[in-house]
């Protein structure tokens, strides 16, 4: 390829008169140190998510060195642009409000810079999902690394990981079983490296399926950020980005229904983050690929548990890299994959997993399906009079004995009312009741992870560990619990969540997969006429998303995308 050609064939900014923005692009890329024989190799974007706002992504800069290592050795021109970086734990309210942005952002950007193809850095949870969401429309390859997930850590002997170990530590705290010394001491001995949370919560779940869906090199998902392996994955990536800019395979061409068919499976098997369900819609209906929420039912429920990891589990993201990652789960899913599908690597799964190694009795990560750790159906749809067009369930999470539960409803109109009124030692609250939380869907509250409300304080000191919660919320890939979530129509856009008053019975029948209000059709409908609309955002991003986002059953994306 010419320099004439880089000028020819990539989009130019807009001057009107197309050889004089070719000439000023020359001019600008020598003031960068660019000469003709760098702008006659493929260019390779590489998007750059640090940001000290983003402990999650400390491994980026390491990680972009080693990618653009591997793009040089191909002959490639590597060229780092950021874009911006969500960070779980440090944006308020929800990470997942700006999901959409970072999603629209990395599109625009991909268009409108002169790249060839391009690799996408994420990790944290929010991250890896809007990446995969401009990948399926983007018109030039894309290829997906991660920063990888933390290593673990200890605490008086006990190996502690994020965050479902939080969760279990801030538990005990909350029921006296921890002093505030022992709760401060154990803060900083969760997350003690680079990387994301090392359980399969949402970030171990997304990279996951990133790679299950084809759209990052196999064993990608895995090896820890820390780790030399994850660094040989980032140079590899860079060299078959190079490869990918001189014979393209597009993500949109990648992203069938075949492939989320696939990926779906191996959620089921790692009983990954409810979390990658919105997430999936929202890919699958940019890649105008045919899933929508039962198909997570339909295939969840033939799928059993393979994986022993937190939160399902016991493990950690590093014992699973260790036992061979994701082609080996993969591999004993062989049986039920679609095997032709193709991928960034460029060869069918089934070449692929042809050099995979079974999972050996030598490890007690990854079981058979012959031999599950789990029953299937880790993942669950409901629908009924409280969620008409769907709501999901973890039931891998969940505890048995409330699988089937009625019980009266207490109402929380917000988050912050719940916590208030769940720290009161005097809250009218027994172990039958049933958590109700609304205004927390895409249009009220950008959809945060508050669905997992915390137990009553009064509850937790009698040793209650859970009860049912129903919610229009998410919640984090590392919680546990009796959780139902996504309830759609969120109460927001007039769902029966809305309707609920407290008192009234709710009943929940994970096996008949139902969730309903049991309060006569004539009484809701007179509540109906009683509703008042929220109040939206003046002004701001916030605004336009409430004006355009989707239900959770259809991936909570925007509309016009
Ligand atoms: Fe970033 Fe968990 S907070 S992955």
């Amino acid at each position: 390829m010419s320099t004439d050609d880089f000028k020819k064939n990539k989009r130019v900014t807009s001057y009107g008169d197309e050889n004089f923005s070719n000439f000023l692009r020359g001019a600008f890329l020598s003031a960068a140190g660019y000469d003709r024989q760098d702008l006659s190799r493929p260019i390779v974007g590489i998007a750059d998510l640090r940001s000290d706002f983003n402990p999650c992504h400390r491994g980026v800069p390491e990680i972009i060195e080693h990618v653009k290592r591997g793009v040089l050795e191909s002959g490639g021109l590597p060229m780092v642009f950021p874009t911006m970086s969500l960070g779980e734990t440090l944006l308020s309210p929800t990470s997942m409000l700006f999901r959409n942005l970072l999603a629209m952002e990395t599109e625009e950007l991909i268009r409108a810079q002169p790249m060839d193809s391009v690799v996408l850095i994420g990790g944290c949870d929010k991250t890896v999902p809007a990446q995969m969401m401009a990948a399926a429309v983007s018109e030039i390859p894309v290829i997906l690394e991660v920063t990888g997930p933390m290593i673990t850590n200890s605490w008086k002997g006990e190996r502690l990981g994020a965050c479902t170990d939080c969760r279990r530590m801030w538990s005990k705290y909350r029921a006296g079983e921890l002093t505030k010394s022992e709760i401060e001491s154990v803060e900083g001995s969760l997350a003690t490296t680079s990387g994301t949370c090392m359980v399969m919560g949402t970030a171990s779940t997304m990279a996951s399926m990133a790679e299950a869906l084809g759209l990052m090199l196999p064993g990608g998902a895995t090896p820890p950020s820390p780790t030399g392996n994850r660094l040989r994955h980032a140079t590899a990536t860079g060299r078959r980005a190079v490869e990918l800019a001189k014979n393209p395979i597009l993500a949109k061409d990648i992203l069938t229904t075949k492939a989320f068919h696939n990926a779906i499976k191996v959620l089921a098997a790692i009983g990954g983050s409810t979390n990658a369900i919105v997430h999936l819609l929202a890919i699958a209906g940019r890649a105008k690929a045919d899933v929508n929420l039962k198909t997570f039912d339909d295939i969840a429920s033939k799928i059993p548990l393979l994986l022993n990891l937190k939160p399902s589990g016991q493990k950690y993201m590093e014992d699973f890299d260790q036992a061979g990652g994701v082609p080996v789960l993969m591999k004993e899913l062989e049986s039920v994959l679609d095997l032709d599908h193709v991928g960034v690597a460029g060869t069918p799964l089934r070449e692929i997993l042809s050099k995979v190694e079974p999972a050996g009795s030598w490890q007690d990560v990854i079981t058979t399906l012959d031999e599950p750790l789990g029953a299937s159906g880790a993942l669950a749809v409901l629908y009924g009079s409280l969620a008409p067009k769907g709501a999901v369930i973890k039931t891998s999470a969940a505890s048995k004995e409330l699988m089937q539960h009625t019980g009266p409803a207490i109402v929380f109109e917000s988050a912050a009312e719940a916590s208030l009124k769940l720290d009161d030692p005097n809250f009218d609250v027994t172990a039958d009741h049933v958590l109700v939380l609304r205004n927390s869907g895409p249009i009220a509250a950008g959809m945060p992870e508050a669905g997992s409300l915390p137990i009553p304080k009064k509850l937790a000191l009698q040793g209650v560990k859970d009860m049912v919660r129903v919610s229009d919320a998410r919640m984090s890939g590392t919680s546990y619990g009796t959780v139902v979530l996504h309830c759609s129509p969120e109460s927001a856009a007039g769902g029966p969540l809305a309707l609920v008053r407290d008192g009234d019975l709710i009943q929940l029948d994970v096996a008949n997969r139902t969730i309903n209000l049991l309060v006569s059709e004539e009484e809701l409908s007179k509540r109906e006429k009683e509703l008042k609309p929220i109040q939206k955002a003046e002004r701001g991003w916030f605004r336009l998303y409430q004006e355009h986002v989707t239900q959770a059953h259809l991936g909570a994306d925007m509309d016009f995308l």
